[in-house]
């Protein structure tokens, strides 16, 4: 068959499968990275979107760029303080109504070979791959368990979505991210488990799992040795130029992936193309594993 002949149907007429209008979504960790992007898609496609990160500007200015900046809010804090998730879960129903795709992207790492790593260290990475993502989940049940009672009683099943974001570093293991790993592999336990238990409240519970994607955590290195205050703690955040280059030798597609095309991913996730798919981990990383 010609290209010509192919295209009336699956080019000339192609249309957005899905469209995200009337729902609302929670993206954590949205000022910068893959999670403003995911906000952005998810803009696009219709959402209403609740995003938080740790500094007002960086939102306030992500807002700006958006499509449709009226569909789009923010709720400012530290998501590793036991109190923030509720109030970003109270802050989405206060503000747009419901709460229908959940997207726990928030993280950073913070890395060492294990016998250089402090208690301190391993415990932020838990507390901000693990902890974190269990708290807003743990937020988001009660509406999400009751909305869905709702529906089925007036003889309706709505799909709400969450999506866990982690990475090869968590379903590989990585040298020198001994704790990163460790809660990235935590969070395909959490994934599974939910996905088991809110089946019946029709939420498919999904992970979305990196390679290297072009943000400030995969930037190249450089020797002055400039750190980044994350939480109280300096960090530096990179690659070596050296281990990124052989990381695109190594990849299939011989590059790092865009935000943009990592948040295609995590789409899938949210939308209804996804609705009998749960309890997985789609990894996006180009084909590159560790
Ligand atoms: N970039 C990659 O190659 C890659 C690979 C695998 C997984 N990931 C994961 O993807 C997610 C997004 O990472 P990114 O590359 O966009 O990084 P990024 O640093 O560009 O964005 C992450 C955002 O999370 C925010 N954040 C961190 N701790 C927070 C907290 N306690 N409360 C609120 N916000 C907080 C940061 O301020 C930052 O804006 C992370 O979970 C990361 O671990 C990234």
């Amino acid at each position: 068959m010609t290209r010509s002949m192919l295209q009336p149907e699956s080019v000339c007429s192609f249309q957005s499968p899905f469209s995200l209008e009337g729902k609302t979504a929670i993206v954590t960790g949205a000022g910068r990275g893959i999670g403003k992007a995911i906000a952005k898609r998810l803009v696009a496609a219709g959402a209403n979107v609740m995003v938080n990160d740790l500094e007002e500007t960086m939102l306030r200015e992500s807002k700006a760029e958006f499509a449709y900046p009226e569909r789009m809010d923010y709720v400012v804090g530290d998501l590793t303080d036991p109190r923030v998730p509720q109030e970003v879960v109270d802050a989405t129903l206060g503000r747009f109504g419901s709460v229908d795709i959940l997207v726990n992207n928030a993280g950073y790492s913070w890395d060492n070979v294990v016998q250089k790593t402090t208690d301190e260290q391993f415990q932020a990475m838990l507390e901000i791959h693990i902890v974190t993502p269990f708290r807003i989940l743990r937020a988001a049940s009660v509406y999400l368990r009751e909305a869905a009672k709702r529906e089925a009683a007036g003889g309706e099943r709505v799909m709400r979505k969450v999506v866990n974001i982690t990475s090869i570093a968590g379903t590989d293991g990585n040298p020198g991210q001994a704790g990163y790993a460790a809660g990235k592999a935590g969070v395909i336990g959490l994934t599974k488990t939910l996905a088991k238990e809110w089946g019946r409240y029709n939420v498919n519970v999904n992970a979305v799992g990196f390679g290297l994607i072009e943000t400030r955590l995969t930037q190249p290195l450089t020797g002055d040795d400039s750190s980044t205050g994350i939480l109280g703690h300096q960090i530096r955040l990179g690659v070596q130029p050296s281990m990124l280059e052989s990381i695109k030798m190594a990849c299939p597609l011989g590059r790092l992936g865009t935000p943009d095309e990592a948040a295609g991913a995590v789409l899938f996730f949210c939308s209804p193309l996804s609705d009998y798919v749960t309890g997985e981990v789609l990894i996006c990383g180009g084909g590159f594993h560790f």
